[in-house]
Parts: C-alpha cells; sequence; structure tokens
C-alpha cells in the first residue's frame, strides 16, 4: 500500500495545529502508520532538505526547521501522495487554496505549517530518514476494530 511522509512544522507544533492536521487526513480515510513527536537535529535538517543547499533561503529553512519540536507522520493509502499534497496545498500559502492545510492556517511562504512527500522516491528516502522499519505499523487492512 502507498505511503507517504508528511511533517507539522516547528510553527504548526507551537500553534497546537498538530492534531487538527492529524484529524484532516484521518478524517479524508489514510491511516497512521506511525508519529511521532521530535527535535530535528542540524545533520538531518540539512539531509532533508538536501536538495535545496544551493538555494539562497537554504540557512533560514534549516534554522526554521530546527527551530522546535517537528511532528513526523507517515500515512498508507490508496494514492496518498499525491492526494496528501493536494490537501496540504500550494507551498505559498498566499496561492494555496482555501480548504487546504496551508490555504487555511498560514500566511507565509518561511513558516508555512506542513511538509509532504513530493514523489514515491522522496516518501521513500525521507520515511526511511525519520523512521525505522520497527516503529511504522503497516497494512491495518485485516485488522479487527
Ligand atoms: S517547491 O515547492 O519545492 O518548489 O518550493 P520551494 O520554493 O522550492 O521551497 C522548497 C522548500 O523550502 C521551503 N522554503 C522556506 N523555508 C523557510 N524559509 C524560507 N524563506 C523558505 N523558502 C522556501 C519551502 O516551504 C519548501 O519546503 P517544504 O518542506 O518542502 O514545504
Amino acid at each position: 500500500m502507498e505511503k507517504t511522509f508528511v511533517m507539522v512544522k516547528p510553527d504548526g507544533v507551537k500553534r497546537g495545529l498538530t492534531s487538527a492536521i492529524m484529524q484532516r487526513f484521518e478524517s479524508k480515510g489514510f491511516r497512521l502508520c506511525g508519529a511521532k513527536l521530535m527535535q530535528m537535529s542540524e545533520t538531518l535538517a540539512k539531509t532533508h532538505y538536501e536538495e535545496h543547499k544551493e538555494r539562497p533561503f537554504f540557512g533560514d529553512l534549516t534554522k526554521f526547521i530546527t527551530s522546535g519540536p517537528v511532528f513526523a507522520m507517515v500515512l498508507e493509502g490508496e494514492g496518498v501522495i499525491d492526494e496528501a499534497r493536494k490537501m496540504i496545498g500550494k507551498t505559498d500559502p498566499k496561492e494555496a487554496a482555501p480548504g487546504t492545510i496551508r490555504g487555511d492556517y498560514a500566511i507565509l511562504k518561511s513558516e508555512n505549517i506542513i511538509h509532504g512527500s513530493d514523489s514515491p522516491e522522496s516518501a521513500d528516502r525521507e520515511i526511511a530518514l525519520y523512521f525505522t522499519k520497527e516503529e511504522l505499523i503497516e497494512d491495518r487492512s485485516s485488522t479487527r476494530v
């Protein structure tokens, strides 16, 4: 079953939006496979955002993402990578549609509440960066409630 990585950034955690954001994904029908509140190290931040290391905002980005705890999640479900990105909305909250997470909760691109993997390759890479196999509860389709 398809999986994606989603992370509530320090601004979202600080503003108490973690449970509201998790609720949106669960209400949509995606299953939570793993979740944790954690403080990112500078090394993890630089590794996660490695592809942007030449961009002018890289220093601000790593400083921001390590400025407080983040809430990391792995979600599972049909088409979850693209669907979660749609639910998250455009990177710049000013361009994000109302009804999306960034459209509803953020104003600034530098504090845009949430990250979501943008492709199957990114999802695999990011899940492995944040979670061990033992931390993930996979495919619960046969679980009795
Ligand atoms: S995109 O969607 O990848 O084209 O967006 P991009 O503008 O290239 O931004 C890449 C990620 O960097 C974050 N970002 C910033 N964070 C902090 N401060 C500043 N100034 C800033 N500018 C861009 C942006 O939110 C993207 O992070 P993620 O976590 O992927 O959303």
